[in-house]
C-alpha cells in the first residue's frame, strides 16, 4: 500500500492539510534563515561528520534494542523489543534533536539558545549540548511543571542555563511556549530557538523528524539482525510527536508494519481531562500558532493545554491506514479492552 506521506510534498513543510508556516512577519527571516542553514547542512560533509561524531561519542548511539523477555514471557504473544533511548546520555532521545539544532546554531553563528520544556528532558538536553558547544541557553518552564520536575531544574542549572519559570496561564508547557515565542522575537538576531519536538512553523517538524530519525535507521537494522524479518507492530508514545516519528520514518514505506501512537490519557474522556488530540475524537485540524495541527479547543474556542503538537505524526493517522493513536485514561484498569482507536 502507497501512503500519502511516503510520496514527496511538493511544498516543503506540507504533510497533507497539516504544516506550513503561520508565523508573524518577524520570524520569517529567521525561519528563512533556518531552513536555508539546516539545506546547507544536509549536504555539508563536515557538519554530517560532526553531527554523527556527536550522536556517536558524545550522545552515546547507537542505543542497544533489547529484546524484552520477561515482558514476552508474561504476555506469551508476540516477542517484544525495546529501543533503548534512556540510555543516551542525558536519558533521553531528546538530544538527538538537540546536538543537531545546536549544531546548526553554531553554524548561523547565533551564541545563544532558547528552548522550552514541559517533563524537563528538552531543556537537559538542550542545556547540556549548549555547555557543550559553547552556547548561551535560556529554557522556558511553566512553574507548575518546575515543582514537578526539579531535579531537572536543578540540572539544567548546574549545566550554566538560566531557567526561567513561567507564571500565566495552565503554568505548563503551553504558556513556556509563549514566554519562548516571545523571547525568540525579541532576540532572533543572536538567538536560535532550539525546539523540542515535531511542532511548530517549517522547517522545524521536517528537521526535527530527520534528526530523530537514527531511530528508526538502528531499529531496523537491528530488528533484522535479530528476526531476520520486519516487525509487525511499532509502538511509541506521542507527546509532541518526535520519538514516534523518529521510529516511524524508517518503516513508512513497509506498509505491514502497523504503526500505534499512544497519547496521554489523563482522568478521562471529557474534554479537559486528557491530553490526546489525535485518539480523543475532538480534535479538528486548525491554522493556529506557526503551523496547522490538530488541536482540541472548548466551547469557547479556548485551546486545550495539549494542544499544537505533532501534525507529522498525526498525519500519519489522517492520511493513512497505518498508523492509529490511542489514549487510555489514567484510571483505566486491565479490565478495560483495549486502546482507543482513532
Ligand atoms: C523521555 C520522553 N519521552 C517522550 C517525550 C514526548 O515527546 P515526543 O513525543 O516529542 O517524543 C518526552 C517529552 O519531553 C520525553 O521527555
Amino acid at each position: 500500500m502507497t501512503t500519502q506521506l511516503t510520496i514527496p510534498t511538493s511544498v516543503p513543510g506540507r504533510f497533507g492539510p497539516y504544516g506550513g508556516r503561520y508565523v508573524p512577519e518577524t520570524l520569517m527571516v529567521p525561519l528563512y534563515e533556518l531552513e536555508r542553514a539546516y539545506e546547507l547542512a544536509k549536504s555539508d560533509q563536515s557538519f554530517q561528520a560532526e553531527f554523527q561524531d556527536l550522536l556517536k561519542n558524545f550522545a552515546g548511539r547507537p542505543t542497544p534494542l533489547q529484546f524484552a523477555s520477561r515482558l514476552t514471557a508474561k504476555l506469551g504473544g508476540p516477542r517484544i523489543y525495546l529501543k533503548r533511548e534512556d540510555l543516551l546520555h542525558t536519558g533521553a532521545h531528546k538530544i538527538n534533536n538537540a546536538i543537531g539544532q545546536g549544531l546548526l546554531a553554531v553554524k548561523m553563528g547565533k551564541p545563544r539558545i532558547i528552548a522550552e520544556t514541559g517533563a524537563g528532558q528538552h531543556g537537559v538536553a538542550s542545556a547540556t549540548v549548549a555547555a557543550h558547544l559553547g552556547l548561551q541557553c535560556t529554557v522556558y518552564m511553566g512553574t507548575e511543571d518546575m515543582a514537578r520536575q526539579a531535579l531537572n531544574v536543578a540540572r539544567m542549572r548546574m549545566l550554566g542555563a538560566e531557567v526561567v519559570g513561567v507564571e500565566s496561564g495552565s503554568k505548563t508547557l503551553k504558556d513556556a511556549i509563549n514566554e519562548a515565542m516571545r523571547d525568540w522575537v525579541t532576540n532572533v538576531r543572536n538567538s536560535h530557538y532550539l525546539l523540542g519536538s515535531v511542532l511548530g512553523a517549517h522547517p522545524y517538524p521536517t528537521m526535527v523528524r530527520d534528526f530523530q530519525a537514527v531511530i528508526g535507521r538502528e531499529a531496523r537494522e537491528q530488528i533484522l539482525n535479530a528476526e531476520k524479518r520486519l516487525p509487525t507492530h511499532l509502538y511509541a508514545c506521542v507527546g509532541g510527536g518526535s520519538n514516534s516519528i523518529g521510529l516511524f520514518h524508517e518503516f513508512l514505506k513497509d506498509s505491514d508494519v502497523k504503526m500505534v501512537g499512544i497519547e496521554a490519557g489523563g482522568r478521562g474522556n471529557a474534554l479537559g481531562e486528557h491530553a490526546a488530540r489525535l485518539a480523543a475524537h475532538q480534535g479538528f485540524t486548525g491554522a493556529r500558532r506557526i503551523a496547522s495541527n490538530t488541536a482540541c479547543a472548548d466551547s469557547s474556542a479556548g485551546m486545550m493545554p495539549s494542544i499544537w503538537l505533532s501534525f507529522v505524526a498525526a498525519s500519519r493517522a489522517s492520511l493513512s491506514q497505518q498508523a492509529q493513536y490511542s489514549a487510555r485514561p489514567r484510571s483505566c484498569s486491565q479490565a478495560c479492552s483495549g486502546p482507543t482507536e482513532a
